[in-house]
């Protein structure tokens, strides 16, 4: 095994170099997920939970960093693989900072426990560990969830969707921001079971991974606005008209007459808070973070997304469909402006767009 050293942060890390990552990797380490470690320090310099958990904590990356740049003073790392928990060791001590090491099964880890924060970041989906992470919130806590089975969530292998996550998935034209919004209610969920309402901080797609923030808060009044934004969506391939709908008003036609499909449930709310964006960009911007510019343009377009919640438009699928050459970008955006109608950029797509304004407005500025 070959060892190499790396800088995230102000953290140094000692970390296996592997030709191919995979769940085999003596130690899991994967440089691609600096981002989500940049934005997790940043979350938890902003929250400031006295408890933080990396219940599958790898290489301790997540956590080490966690304690070291975010002042994080107790901080537990967890993980099954024992070659693991040495590396955490290693790399605590020559950070100067102390955690507490475990080499326990996740889920019999937390079973006894309470932390402020839990984050569940598996090789895969978290859905085996996400009732013994809300088993672990106090009263008010905050998870950190990420998902690699983006396949599943996004429609590619819907039997495996509708066993793990128990929904129905649908490749789209914005797959992507059906899986995510597939993982949030499955979070949601996941919550309400415990009498817990959520509150989606922040959460976001980037290439092969899903990652959520939220906020959980048990009690009658914050269960009920979280249980109304578990719904389901209906889409038509024919028009591409898509839709939020209760279980109670599911249809079987579309307006132009074709079938509609059923995905869901998911979460239909906002998959980020808007303050909370504006705070997380600017300790990112202010930090010192190798992904700092990847991250604060993620943040700012995450944020601007919230303004409309239906899910976004493939320019070109909608071009493609229409027989149409594709418009700028541009001249689209002030089409639906001088009609009234709100239009974002969205950072699932650099070709799509959200509006308010429904598929038969977009369809009248491609034709
Ligand atoms: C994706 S890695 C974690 C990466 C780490 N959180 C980071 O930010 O760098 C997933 C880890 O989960 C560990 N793991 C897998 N199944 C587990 C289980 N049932 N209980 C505890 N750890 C487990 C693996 O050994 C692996 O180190």
């Amino acid at each position: 095994m070959d060892w190499g050293v790396v800088v995230e942060g102000s953290t140094q890390l000692k970390v296996p170099i592997v030709d191919k990552l995979t769940a085999r990797n003596p130690v899991f380490y994967n440089p691609a997920m600096e981002l989500t470690r940049d934005v997790s320090v940043a979350v938890c310099r902003i929250l400031k939970p006295a408890s933080y958990c990396d219940a599958l904590a790898g290489s301790g990356a997540r956590g080490i960093r966690v304690a070291k740049e975010a002042g994080v003073k107790e901080v537990f790392l967890n993980d099954l693989n024992q070659q693991a928990c040495s590396l955490m060791k290693e790399n605590a001590d020559s950070n100067s900072v102390s955690v507490s090491i475990s080499n326990e099964n996740c889920n019999f880890f937390l079973s006894d426990k309470k932390f402020d924060f839990v984050d569940i970041d598996p090789f895969g989906p978290p859905v085996r560990y996400l009732d013994s992470a809300v088993r672990a919130m106090p009263k008010k806590g905050f998870l950190g969830v990420a998902a690699t089975d983006t396949s599943v969530l996004c429609g590619t292998y819907p039997t495996a969707c509708r066993r793990k996550y128990d929904a129905v998935s649908l490749r789209t034209d914005y797959y992507d921001e059906i899986g995510l919004r597939i993982l949030l209610g499955f979070i949601a969920r996941s919550a309400v079971r415990y009498d817990y309402g959520v509150r989606v901080l922040f959460s976001h797609s980037t290439r092969h991974y899903f990652r959520a923030f939220v906020e959980l808060n048990r009690g009658r009044k914050f269960v009920k606005p979280s249980q109304d934004n578990i719904v389901f969506l209906q889409h038509c391939f024919k028009c591409l008209e898509r839709s939020y709908v209760k279980l109670g008003d599911l249809r079987e036609k579309c307006s132009c007459g074709s079938k509609l499909n059923v995905v869901g449930p998911l979460w239909s709310g906002v998959f980020a808070d808007k303050d909370f964006c504006n705070q997380l960009a600017s300790v990112l911007e202010d930090g010192v973070f190798n992904k700092k510019r990847e991250a604060v343009s993620l943040v700012n377009v995450v944020r601007e997304e919230q303004n409309v919640l239906k899910p976004y438009f493939n320019l070109h699928k909608l071009c493609e469909l229409k027989n149409r050459p594709a418009p700028t970008m541009s001249s689209v955006f002030s089409g639906l402006s001088r009609a009234g109608f709100q239009a974002v950029r969205t950072h699932f797509e650099p070709l799509g767009l959200r509006t308010d304004g429904g598929v038969s407005v977009l369809s009248g500025l491609v034709v």
